[in-house]
């Protein structure tokens, strides 16, 4: 029998990034790969990168350094570069990096297999089109392997919304969404593997419009399958928050009470700048519409401080704006110039008072991310079981607003969904009993 090869993932950046190179695994698994976690003993190692910022692009050229010694011991190593470094930077990469065999964009990852073959045959190999056809469709089906209780499931790619910092309208192209009955044949092999929890993933995930009804359909259609017990969907952008979206928040249990929807700023002018479509006023508003379908709704969001031009005022704006929301989550970002961007070629903020107004804005977000935390205890939240904690007998797994929940038992398994009494908030996770 031939020894299976080894395929070595490193993932960056969204989670969209994670669902792909789950793909990209089963793919190379059609031609004789496994997934080993360290690089040492790999035939082939792929870096799936991330370009959204300079800091993730760079990092993707470190990491390449750092397999030099790798390569040189064993010349049948081959090295590959997926995402949307790949995608932007493409025959770059190899100059820059000669040691890399093969780069693939996101959009042609079905074809890895053939480009493995050839960079076999000692040939470089590049693909960065993003053809017509359906890459998913061209995939072979996921394999039946058991799974843990949570997934990913992309149902939309790409972004028309060019938001003036923004390279995923370049690296990812134009927004396409996947046929329903797809969606729903992927959704329902996950669930008999074991998966009781699906995230639904796009760029702009509430743009979907592979289901007649939208994403609103979607998440109603998935709801009624059996064994399915939750739903969540990311990215989205408030211009695409329909009427049947918002009460779906209100009338479909099964979707999760915790939504992540970026604002980016609270200044109107830097709003415009960044070429949201959208005032901060419309956005609060918003957010009152969702929250009285939905009273208890978590919310989530990014920000980005230190746009071209933003003054101290726009940025008081922007922490106006998170006193009034009050998230539970959020990420946040300094600005970062990205090449071929419209805000690369404005006026930059210096990067002191960026660093000055990143500090300031995470200071007030983790309050609040506490302060809700805190909120929970005494109260009774569901709690989906993920994995054991690091104590025996320990359990951890997440509430329907995505905090971190450990509890002492020891009649719960991996996958159980269980009613759960907060007693306690620690820094980064909360502690309960069953009820
Ligand atoms: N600089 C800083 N943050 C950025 N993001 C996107 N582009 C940039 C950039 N050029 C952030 C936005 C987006 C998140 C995924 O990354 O906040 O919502
Ligand atoms: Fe980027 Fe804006 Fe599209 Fe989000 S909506 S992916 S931030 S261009």
């Amino acid at each position: 029998m031939t020894q299976p090869k080894k395929l070595f993932i490193k993932t960056y950046g969204c989670q969209m990034n994670v669902y792909d190179s789950e793909r990209m695994a089963e793919a190379m698994g059609g031609k004789g790969y496994v997934q080993t976690d360290t690089p040492d003993d790999a035939d082939m190692i792929l870096l799936n990168t991330c370009h959204i910022r300079e800091k993730a692009a760079e990092k993707v050229y470190s990491e390449l350094g750092r397999y030099k010694g790798l390569k040189a011991e064993k010349p049948d190593l081959k090295i590959g570069v997926a995402g949307c470094v790949a995608q932007a930077e493409g025959q770059e990469i190899m100059r820059r990096q000669p040691m890399v065999d093969l780069v693939v964009g996101p959009q042609a990852y079905h074809r890895l297999p053939e480009l493995e073959a050839k960079a076999r045959e000692g040939k470089k190999a590049l693909d960065t089109d993003m053809p017509e056809e359906d890459k998913f469709e061209k995939l072979k089906s996921r394999p039946k392997a058991k799974r843990g209780p949570t997934a990913f499931l992309t149902v939309q790619e790409g972004c028309d919304k060019f938001c003036a910092f923004c390279v995923v309208p370049y690296t990812r192209g134009a927004e396409v969404s996947r046929p329903a009955t797809r969606i729903m044949a992927e959704a329902r092999d996950l669930v008999e593997r074991g998966v009781r929890e699906i995230t639904l993933l796009g760029q702009n995930v509430n743009a979907y419009h592979g289901h007649d009804k939208g994403l609103a359909g979607m998440i109603r259609e998935l709801a009624t399958i059996d064994g399915l017990e939750r739903i969540r969907f990311t990215t989205s952008h408030p211009n695409d928050m329909d009427d049947d979206l918002i009460d779906a928040h209100g009338d479909c249990d099964k979707l999760m009470p915790y939504l992540h929807l970026p604002v980016q700023a609270g200044s109107d002018k830097i709003l415009k700048r960044m070429n949201r479509s959208h005032t901060a006023e419309e956005y609060i508003r918003l957010i009152e519409r969702l929250r009285s379908a939905r009273p208890d709704l978590h919310m989530s969001g990014d920000f980005i401080v230190g746009f071209p031009e933003e003054t101290e005022q726009d940025f008081q704006d922007t922490m106006a704006l998170i006193e009034e929301v009050k998230y539970g989550s959020a990420f946040s970002f300094k600005y970062s110039e990205r090449p071929g961007t419209p805000a690369a070629e404005r006026p930059q903020v210096p990067e002191t008072e960026k660093d000055d107004r990143l500090q300031r804005l995470q200071a007030l977000l983790k309050t609040q991310q506490r302060a809700l935390q805190d909120d929970m205890v005494g109260r009774e939240v569901s709690v989906l079981f993920e994995k054991a904690g690091r104590m025996a007998g320990q359990m951890v797994g997440k509430s329907e607003y995505l905090h971190a929940v450990h509890v002492e038992a020891d009649d719960v398994a991996i996958g159980d969904l269980r009613r759960v009494r907060i007693d306690s908030s620690g820094p980064n996770s909360l502690s309960g009993k069953l009820v």
